[in-house]
């Protein structure tokens, strides 16, 4: 086929068949594949007939830098920690937790039920299912201390995800231009929605302990700034949570400068050895708009998130979801619902508390061993990441590639810092496949360490 001249005739089915002793199902499809990829072309009645190869030439796209002018933010690149590798590989760099932390027979029932109901053929209402509402209200309403009045259903809106979450926060709470104070480092994907929404990010340093509240102070005071995006619980990439008490002095400096407190409750599932206390949950003033992500805890396939926000920021933040994407899929909507609602899924969280507790303790170990140049500054008591300092003079990119090189694929810290970083980090994902390979993990990124240090 490949020597055949363009025009040239195929032999008949029959003769194929013959010529290849292939049913003639096999030819067949064989034919349509090559009809498919534009190899053949079939006239009826006549034969099939090889087509003249277009020469490949490459396309000029010059036009479009034209059209687009230059990008208004630097557009970062794609995320290490959303890269897909092959099977082989050590991976330690994925933001999603592997699918056997997940509760796939209960995910699998409720699609098979969710198939069966209305939501499967419905449009359901904007804001969300209500019962699915209720649900994210009651659960940031049970750790509601008392005098502070627990939100209601009606403050939720859900979204396909929280990353969908706080773009719309970015862009209809803060705005194009206009300031919003960060923790240094945070999640890559905020910088990234901040800088489509055109949103100016005043970097805050934190760190194991949370957030420097001097400079927090500070940073309102010079900016203006009216919102704060912070991870209290169990933070991505550090895995800090914030001591009992910042949480109310960060509350106090946010309501002094009539601002939002922006909380991302992305681990809210994944305590280990601490529970997750949403700053929300003691404000009633609606100072705190709070998301919440199913997304990891129950399927990455079911994204699912709800923002809890009282006063007119609610308002806004539901013309901006309409604006988007008009309501979430009823069906997935469903799905997450009856995941949540089963007396099972309160079984698994505690089960995956101590197979998150095994995985995390096994690469803290691996990495003592095996890499004790690359230092955990805290054991995290939640969440999904260990954050390894690296020595100063660590020549990262090259780390990296040789870690790659060698089957081993981690997250560079870079991709956390709003600015320049200010030293040499590795985020590690402890909930990825195949977490007996950790020690292998860390021995390759010992023995990269070893090679670049000081180069
Ligand atoms: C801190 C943080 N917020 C939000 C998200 C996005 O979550 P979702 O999958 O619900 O969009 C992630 C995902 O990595 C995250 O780490």
């Amino acid at each position: 086929m490949e020597t055949a001249a363009p025009g040239a005739r195929l032999p008949s089915t029959r003769a194929l068949t013959a010529q290849y002793g292939a049913s003639p199902v096999t030819v067949q499809k064989a034919l349509r594949t090559l009809a498919a990829q534009g190899a053949v072309e079939t006239r009826p009645g006549v034969g099939t007939f090889v087509r003249a190869v277009r020469a490949a030439r490459p396309n000029d796209y010059g036009w479009q830098t034209a059209a687009l002018g230059a990008p208004r933010n630097r557009v970062p690149q794609l995320s290490t920690a959303l890269r897909t590798v092959p099977n082989d590989v050590i991976a330690l760099h994925s933001g999603y937790p592997d699918r056997e932390l997940l509760p796939e027979r209960l995910v699998r029932a409720a699609f098979a039920r969710a198939a069966r109901g209305d939501t499967a053929v419905g449009r359901p209402p904007a804001a969300g299912l209500p019962e699915l509402q209720a649900w994210f209200a009651a659960e940031l309403g049970a750790a509601a201390p008392a005098g502070v009045a627990p939100p209601s259903p009606g403050d939720v809106v859900v979204f396909p995800g929280s990353q969908s979450g706080l773009s719309t926060v970015f862009r209809a709470l803060v705005g194009a231009g206009r300031p919003l104070l960060v923790e240094s480092p945070t999640y890559w994907g905020a910088i990234l929605a901040a800088a489509q929404a055109g949103v100016r990010l005043v970097p805050v340093p934190s760190g194991a302990h949370g957030p420097d509240q001097d400079e927090l102070a500070r940073a309102f005071e010079q900016t203006g700034a009216r919102a704060f995006y912070a991870q209290p619980n169990f933070a991505n990439p550090t895995g800090a949570q914030w001591p009992p008490g910042l949480a109310d002095r960060v509350l106090g400096i946010v309501r002094e400068h009539g601002a939002f407190l922006i909380e991302d409750d992305w681990a809210h599932d994944f305590g280990i050895t601490a529970d997750p206390v949403p700053v929300a949950a003691r404000d009633d003033s609606g100072h705190v708009v709070h998301l919440r992500s199913l997304t990891k805890s129950v399927s990455p396939a079911v994204r699912i998130a709800g923002v809890v926000a009282r006063g007119p920021a609610r308002a806004r933040l539901l013309a901006d979801a309409q604006a988007e994407s008009v309501y979430v899929s009823g069906i997935l909507q469903a799905v997450a619902l009856d995941v949540v609602s089963q007396s099972a899924w309160r079984t698994h969280l505690r089960s995956l508390r101590h197979r998150l507790a095994a995985r995390r303790d096994l690469l803290v170990g691996a990495l003592r061993e095996h890499a004790p140049t690359a230092r955990v500054e805290a054991v995290p008591q939640g969440g999904l990441n260990l954050w390894v300092r690296l020595p100063d003079a660590t020549d990262l990119a090259r780390l990296v590639r040789d870690c790659e090189d060698a089957g081993v694929v981690v997250a560079p810290g870079n991709e956390w810092f709003p600015a320049e970083p200010t030293g040499a980090y590795l985020r590690l994902n402890y909930s990825g496949p195949n977490p007996g390979a950790f020690p292998d993990g860390a021995r390759v990124i010992g023995q990269a360490l070893a090679r670049r240090q000081g180069q």
